[in-house]
């Protein structure tokens, strides 16, 4: 799944997990611990029946979030504005770090595909840069 980082602001989150074969697997994740930052939002998407579904196409500016494909599997594009990466998420206890200043979308879902999302800070859409020009400017004027 996800090799070798050539992106900015990201990284690869790894959980504990107790396997119960054939009881179940128990999987965790503890702010502050494997989780890098005091988790405050919780969201997963579901239900991703429309294999040709493109999510995301936007990027953040402070946001902090930990994906996890927990079921089935779908291709993550990352571009930090120099650097583009292509991701598969497939792995239930392997999580991406998709840190600011990141565009990404989201693509390929098998229809089994549960994602889910641990977030640094509550929904804010002042934080979101959904133009990739946009994007490409604020990332330039950063540096
Ligand atoms: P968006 O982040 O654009 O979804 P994706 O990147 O997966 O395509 O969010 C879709 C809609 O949901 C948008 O109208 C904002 C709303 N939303 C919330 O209200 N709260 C949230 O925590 C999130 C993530 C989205």
């Amino acid at each position: 799944m996800i090799k070798k980082l050539k992106i900015k602001n990201s990284g690869i989150i790894k959980l504990r997990f107790f396997n119960d074969f054939p009881d179940g697997n128990l999987v965790i994740a503890e702010s502050g611990r494997n989780i890098p930052f005091q988790i405050k939002r919780v969201y997963f998407i579901n239900h991703l029946f429309n294999p040709k579904a493109i999510r995301g196409l936007h990027a953040h500016k402070k946001l902090e979030q930990i994906i996890f494909c927990i079921n089935g599997h779908f291709e993550f594009y990352l571009d930090d504005g120099h650097n583009k990466q292509k991701i598969l998420m497939n792995d239930p206890y392997t999580g991406l770090r998709l840190g600011p200043k990141l565009w990404h979308s989201m693509r390929g879902f098998s229809s089994d595909c549960v994602i889910l999302v641990m977030a640094n800070d509550y929904f804010k859409e002042s934080d979101y840069i959904r133009n990739y020009k946009e994007f490409l400017d604020y990332v330039k004027k950063d540096k």
